[in-house]
This record gives structure tokens, sequence and C-alpha cells, in this order.
């Protein structure tokens, strides 16, 4: 009989971002971070026994290099003892590597694959803290909606947690700027970004605005939580241009985006923008202002793909 098991994991984009690691090996960040899982991108893997000498990963269809997943399925085979090879199958609802969020929607997606198919029990903590071996920010797509991940000091205490699961009307507008796979990962950026000068002094304020975007969440004050966000996601991307070996992931379109957007503000409308990893931008607006705020970006570019996203769901089998 070979067993398949499947799961379906939303990527989620940070408000605090998570953009430093205090140990590589163990994925233990150098801040906590706190984010919103998408409706609009998720990754659906499915993992089976084979009897191949070496893990396989089908990408979207593609047989792809399975290193990164070989290296996590390690993580089990140590923990669980040794099994056969896997089979991974995966489907991305989103691009891939291109600072989306992937990496985020495919390990929490695996890890959920991978818990059923060993039937280990269904503990979203112990289901976090594995994720973020696969990709820190993995460690938040288990969860809907918010997600704080506190950083902790070791293997143990570092997971994400679900935060105030209540509908706050947030939305975010996602401008598919390019949709090509990074030169930069995020794995590489984020240790280059710890060699700025100025990097310490982000990591000081990042905790600070975490105490202040919880209350602002709390507050459902989605104009407090655009500015911290706007202003914690601007610093991060400093560091990089701040480091021994400088590098930016804004394109000219990215500014021209980040630009719009706080013109749009100036005028009144709510409208902030966060970046991760690449040069796609995530408008922060609420329901009530999403649909003129969209209609005045898509009239100034009429390039760009736009997407409405919300609050997402968390890890589930399929
Ligand atoms: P992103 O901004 O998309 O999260 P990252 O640099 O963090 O970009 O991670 C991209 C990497 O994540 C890919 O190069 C690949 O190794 C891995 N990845 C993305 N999607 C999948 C998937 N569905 N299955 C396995 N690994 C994936
Ligand atoms: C900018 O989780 O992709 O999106 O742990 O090395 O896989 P690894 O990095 P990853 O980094 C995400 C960085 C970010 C910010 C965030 O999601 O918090
Ligand atoms: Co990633």
């Amino acid at each position: 009989m070979t067993k398949l098991a499947t799961a379906r994991a939303h990527t989620n984009i940070a408000l605090i971002k998570y953009w430093g690691k205090e140990n590589v090996a163990l994925n233990i960040p150098t801040t906590s971070s706190l984010s919103l899982t998408l409706d609009q991108f998720y990754t659906t893997t499915s993992v089976e026994f084979t009897d191949s000498s070496k893990d396989e990963l089908i990408l979207n269809g593609i047989s792809t290099d399975s290193t990164r997943v070989s290296k996590f399925l390690d993580l089990f085979r140590q923990q669980e003892g040794n099994f056969s090879k896997i089979l991974v199958r995966s489907e991305n609802h989103v691009p891939t590597a291109a600072g989306l969020a992937s990496s985020a929607s495919s390990f929490s997606a695996l890890t959920g694959a991978m818990f059923n198919l060993l039937e280990l029990p269904n503990d979203v903590q112990e289901m976090s803290r594995m994720a973020r071996k696969g990709s820190g920010s993995a460690s938040r797509s288990i969860f809907g909606n918010f997600a704080v991940w506190n950083k902790g000091e070791d293997d143990q205490s570092s997971y994400a947690e679900s935060f105030y699961d209540e509908d706050i009307n947030l939305t975010m507008i996602v401008a598919e700027i390019s949709s090509s796979m990074k030169k930069m990962s995020s794995t590489k950026g984020m240790q280059l970004a710890q060699t700025a000068p100025t990097y310490g002094a982000w990591v000081e304020k990042a905790a600070h605005q975490l105490e202040e975007m919880k209350a602002a969440i709390r507050a459902k004050d989605i104009e407090k939580i655009g500015l911290i966000a706007q202003d914690n996601a601007l610093g991060m991307h400093e560091q990089n241009r701040n480091s021994i070996e400088p590098f930016d992931y804004f394109t000219v379109q990215t500014r021209r985006v980040i630009d719009f957007a706080k013109q749009c503000y100036e005028s009144g409308l709510l409208a902030f923008v966060t970046i991760d990893a690449g040069p796609n931008v995530k408008i922060i607006t609420d329901r009530a202002s999403e649909t003129e705020l969209l209609n005045k970006f898509k009239v100034n570019f009429p390039e760009i793909p736009f997407e409405v996203a919300h609050a997402g769901e968390g890890l589930r089998y399929v």
C-alpha cells in the first residue's frame, strides 16, 4: 500500500520582519516577527515513500533540485528514526523565489504533509518549530490570520503562535512587479545584512515596533499598522544597502510604486508599503479603501498585475 499525505499552507507577509539569524544551523532569528497569512497565495504538497535512492522534488510538474528539501527531511529522519526516501510533489500558487514568500508556504505545507505521513501528533507548536528549520518564515504559515514568531533562544523556545485571531479588515494589494527568481536568496541576503554597521540599531528598534504593532492590531488601527510596518520594512532594506557587499532588491518600478503609495497617503487615503526579499510591493490598506486605491494604482501602473489579498487560513490537510 502506498500512502500519500497532502497538506496546503498559505504564504504570509511579515509586518515586522525576520531578517537575520542568531543561529544559522537552527534558524534562530535575531528578531521576533509578526505576520499576516494571505488568502490568495499558497502551496499544496504531497509526500509518499519511494524506493528511489534519493529524495525527489517535483515542483509545478518539473523535477527540481531537492537538496534543500532533502536536508529538511533528514531532520525528520534524525528525530523519528531513518525511513526510506521521499517523493515530494508540490504546486506553488505563488511565484517561486520572487519575494512573495514561497519558502514560507512550501516548508509549512511540507511540514504538514510529513507530520501526516509519519502519523505524528497534530501539535501546531511542534509543527511550527520544525517548519522554522526548513525556512524561518514557514514557522508562521502554520497559522492563519496574524502570527507572532517569538525568537526564543534555542531550538525549543523558537516557534510561532497565533496572535489576535480576529478579522480587522486589513487588505494587502500585491503589486507583482516581477515573478522572476531572485539572484540573492533570503537566506544569503539576511546574513549579509547582518554585516551592516546599522544592523544592531534596526534589531533594537524592531523590538519596540513589535510591541507597538501588537497594540495597533488589537486596536484595529490600520493607519498605525501601516506606518509601523512600512518603517520596519524600509529599515530592513537599508541594511542590505549598508552591508559589506551592498545589494538591493528594489527596482525602478519598486521605487515608483513606493512613491505613489506615499502620494496616495498624503492625499488622505490609507496606503502604506511593505517589501520582502524581492522587487514586489505589498500595499497595506483596509477593505473600505481597497477598490479606490486599486483603481488608482491600475491607472498609474497599467503594466503591473495587482492581486488583492486578505487574511488567509492556516495549514490544513487536503
Ligand atoms: P521566497 O521569497 O519565495 O520565500 P526564498 O529565497 O526565501 O524566496 O526561498 C526560495 C526557495 O524556497 C526556493 O529556491 C526553493 O529552494 C524553496 N521552495 C520554494 N517553493 C518550494 C516548494 N514548493 N517546494 C520545495 N521548496 C520550495
Ligand atoms: C524578508 O524565511 O525566506 O520575507 O529562513 O533563510 O529560509 P530562511 O529565510 P526566509 O526569510 C524571510 C524574509 C522576509 C521577512 C519575513 O518573512 O519575515
Ligand atoms: Co522565503
